[in-house]
């Protein structure tokens, strides 16, 4: 039997209602494929910060640290700025483990209703690669003059070629490895934005490590324009850390539902523990009501297994919930039906059997 040990932080709004549907199916998964688990839960997110004035304790990364990997639900409510809520909790972690990677399959399930007109699961199957520790989420830059007519907001954009390199080579060797053809870059050379020429230029140079693997690059305005037009062209997109985040709800809802998009923030490495958690934020507009969608948790459970070197677990929760999109079975309003959260999390267990 193999321990995984888990950190969990089930963190605002629909969190608490997807996270434990995660949970039930790694029990159920790893109760067929020989896995057990020592999850240890985190109250870590607003309602701390309300009650303590931090979001997760000073020694907070220290202890994540000690896990194998770490299960999140969502950051950022109502009543706590989100650049609070953020920078306190969601992106040290992202930084502090060097998961410098966010991986973000785009796919359309079978039993999905895509709103694109004729577009079917054979049209809509790739995979955005986000740079996730630097670009235009830098920390530098700041606010002035407060309240004045001269106030002014300022951000720096901070692109390093060893962090450009490194996201780009995983686009690269990730391509090889699930046997696509394409990297895709999104760019913006074309306008007075210095960093991106730069990121053309690394493009093209580690490009040229992979010859056997086709590359094509799009501006990113024209980029979104084509994710709607044309999904079927798109194997794997490489971008930047705000056009990744971007690229990465337009690709799900262009494949039918943002509520099921996983996602993985990787340390390709192993220094650090990876962190898995939905697409999806806290959704304040239907937190309470039991009705989140909890796919993209469940699914972003797979991704750790997989990730962790547990791939027919993995293959077996994403045949779940693939079993359970195609059938008559519960889905919850956002897919069309009126199920509730646990129904749909339910199903996907009994799926599972
Ligand atoms: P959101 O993803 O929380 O919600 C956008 C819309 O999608 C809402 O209408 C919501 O109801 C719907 N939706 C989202 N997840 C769903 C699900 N599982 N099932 C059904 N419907 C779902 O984005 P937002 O409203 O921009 O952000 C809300 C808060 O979440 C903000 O504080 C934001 O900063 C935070 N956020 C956190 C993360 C994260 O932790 N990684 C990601 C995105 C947003
Ligand atoms: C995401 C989110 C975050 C991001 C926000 C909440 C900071 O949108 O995980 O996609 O931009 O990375
Ligand atoms: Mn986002």
């Amino acid at each position: 039997m193999t321990t995984l040990k888990v950190a969990v932080i089930p963190g605002d709004g629909i969190g608490w209602e997807v996270v434990p549907e995660g949970l039930k199916v790694l029990e159920a998964v790893g109760r067929k494929h020989g896995l057990d688990y020592a999850f240890t839960e985190y109250d870590w997110g607003c309602e701390r910060f309300h009650k303590t004035g931090r979001l997760m304790p000073e020694d907070g990364l220290e202890r994540l640290k000690e896990s194998d990997a770490i299960f999140l639900g969502a950051v950022g409510f109502p009543g706590v700025p989100d650049h609070v809520s953020l920078w306190g909790l969601l992106i040290p972690i992202r930084r502090e483990m060097h998961q410098y990677v966010n991986l973000r399959p785009v796919r359309m399930m079978k039993g999905m209703k895509c709103p694109l007109a004729n577009r079917g699961p054979e049209d809509i199957d790739f995979w955005v690669i986000r740079e996730n520790n630097e670009g235009e989420y830098s920390e530098i830059g700041g606010r002035l003059n407060r309240g004045t007519d001269r106030e002014m907001a300022i951000q720096e954009t901070v692109m390093t070629r060893h962090g450009t390199d490194r996201i780009m080579r995983y686009a690269f060797d990730l391509c090889r490895r699930v046997g696509k053809q394409k990297v895709t870059s999104a760019t913006k050379s074309n306008g007075i934005i210095h960093t991106m020429p730069f990121w053309d230029e690394r493009f093209e140079a580690i490009a040229a490590e992979y010859p056997d693997l086709k590359t094509d690059k799009y501006h990113i305005d024209i980029l979104t324009a084509h994710f709607v037009l044309h999904p079927d062209w798109f194997d794997v997109v490489v971008g930047s850390n705000l056009f990744g985040d971007i690229l990465s709800d337009l690709g799900p809802a262009v494949a039918g539902s943002i509520g099921i998009a996983p996602s993985a923030n990787i340390n390709p490495e192993g220094d650090y523990p990876s962190m898995f958690e939905p697409v999806h934020g806290s959704a304040p507009d239907i937190a309470g009501k039991g009705i989140a969608n909890p796919i993209g948790q469940i699914w972003s459970g797979a991704m750790m297994l997989e990730h962790l070197g547990h791939q027919a677990a993995a293959d077996d929760i994403v045949k779940a919930i693939e079993t359970v999109l195609e059938g008559a079975g519960p889905k919850t309003p956002d897919i069309g039906g009126q199920a509730t959260t646990k129904d749909l999390g339910d199903a996907i267990v009994e799926a599972l059997k």
